[in-house]
């Protein structure tokens, strides 16, 4: 196994790409990373009765979550006790049951075996059916409407999880009274890179976004405006804490809601929505960029939800959402759908840019010798302030790496922890036998 503290130097601020195409890296990573953390499985608003589900994954886990008969939400691996296959092929759906397509094993909201053909002639009626429903995501808990679970039955609350990024959150959750919705669905596609860069772009990276992204921004100026005229702000803040992190502008009534166009600009510098958050997080952090440790990012300003979904090393499985107000209109709801495909989608303008440059970065770091090249991660190091009059975590200029250390100091930290012995995704111990049904 390969050392991680050679690979990754977070005092000196260096990294090896090995973190990025490793095999055995990503084994590790779904063992130490995935079955223990709060993973993002959906939203509220996408489960709005008895019996609505939404397929996903935790990691490379396949898992149903569902609204069950009592009205609370629950997750199951979706995997047939038979011979493994899913129980469920449908991205979303209502049902009362989930039939298995290969024997027709069937099973409960709740994951319990209901039902096995041919019981009597094939099982001689021994099998003991409370033994073998679906295996139970055994931890899954919301806040202000996000649904996450983690497969970690001894993990701390998900609220205390989240830690200081629900101060980031909450400008995006929390705008109105209301709360918010998904709509127009989940927005689906594979990209080359691994998952971790996408993750750590969204934590960190605004460095990248008038160059990269130029004609992105030149392409939704107001007609008539000439980029140059276009004030870009050079005044920010990024935080880290446990691993998530995020950055923001402190005008973000500036070039980033010119391009939102009168309407959308309207409603993200509504005074109501200003005066509920108060000064301090509506006058910046409201139109940030951010990841929650490890694969679950957002853009305040875009409305935009991702999941990076990890699918080995070299690979990962985008999916996004768009979110919006409850309280909106319909007009405004669909304005923002629109400008958040528009922009962020699978063919979104500023989307390509990114994709473009994970795919590469990701086929340059499997050469051998750029192997032996470390990346630089220094940006405002030895320079992060800890007791930020009105920002939690650890914070720094827009214009850092301290988030994408921040993130990579929890990877490292979970990475080099082995599971508790028996814990369930202990590769090691076959866990959690004990406990199968
Ligand atoms: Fe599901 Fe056989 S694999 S019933
Ligand atoms: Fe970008």
């Amino acid at each position: 196994m390969i050392d991680l503290d050679e690979h990754v130097d977070l005092e000196r601020g260096v990294m090896s790409r090995r973190v990025f195409v490793d095999d055995d890296i990503y084994r590790l990573e779904l063992e130490r990373i995935f079955s223990r953390s709060w993973l993002f499985l959906a939203h509220e608003s996408q489960l709005p009765k008895s019996g609505s589900f939404v397929s996903t994954y935790m990691g490379e886990d396949p898992v149903i979550v569902v609204r069950r008969s009592d009205g609370s939400i629950g997750a199951v691996l979706n995997s047939c006790r038979h011979r493994g296959m899913k129980v469920c092929r449908a991205d979303v759906g209502t049902t009362r049951v989930f039939r298995c397509s290969y024997h027709g094993w069937t099973y409960g909201l709740d994951g319990d075996l209901v039902s096995v053909p041919n019981m009597a002639e094939g099982y001689r009626n021994e099998l003991d059916m409370s033994r073998w429903g679906l295996l139970r995501v055994p931890r899954v808990e919301s806040y202000k409407g996000l649904v996450f679970g983690t497969w970690d039955a001894e993990a701390q609350p998900v609220e205390e999880a989240l830690g200081d990024i629900t101060f980031l959150l909450d400008t995006f959750l929390d705008r109105r009274p209301g709360g918010t919705e998904v709509i127009g669905g989940v927005q689906k596609w594979v990209m080359g890179g691994n998952w971790k860069l996408a993750a750590e772009q969204f934590a960190s990276d605004m460095y990248h976004s008038f160059l990269l992204h130029a004609s992105a921004w030149q392409s939704l100026a107001p007609e008539g405006a000439d980029l140059s005229e276009m004030v870009f702000p050079s005044v920010g803040s990024q935080m880290t804490s446990q691993g998530s992190g995020g950055g923001w502008f402190h005008d973000p009534t500036g070039a980033g809601s010119a391009v939102l166009g009168p309407m959308l600009a309207a409603d993200y510098t509504d005074p109501a929505v200003w005066e509920r958050l108060g000064e301090v997080q509506a006058g910046g952090p409201i139109g940030c960029h951010a990841t929650v440790f490890p694969n679950f990012s957002f853009l305040g300003a875009f409305r935009v939800l991702r999941v990076w979904h990890p699918r080995g090393p070299h690979e990962m499985e985008v999916w996004s959402w768009t979110l919006v107000d409850k309280d909106q209109s319909p007009e405004i709801k669909d304005a923002w759908r629109r400008f958040a495909s528009m922009t962020f989608g699978p063919t979104g303008t500023f989307e390509q840019d990114d994709g473009e440059i994970w795919t590469d970065l990701q086929r340059v770091s499997r050469g051998h010798i750029a192997q032996t090249v470390d990346l630089n991660y220094q940006m405002g190091i030895g320079h992060e302030v800890t007791d930020h009059p009105d920002y939690p975590g650890r914070i720094n200029h827009v214009y850092s790496d301290n988030a994408a250390r921040g993130f990579y100091e929890r990877w490292l930290e979970l990475m080099k922890t082995p599971l508790r012995p028996g814990q369930r995704g202990n590769a090691t111990a076959r866990a959690g036998q004990e406990v199968t049904r």
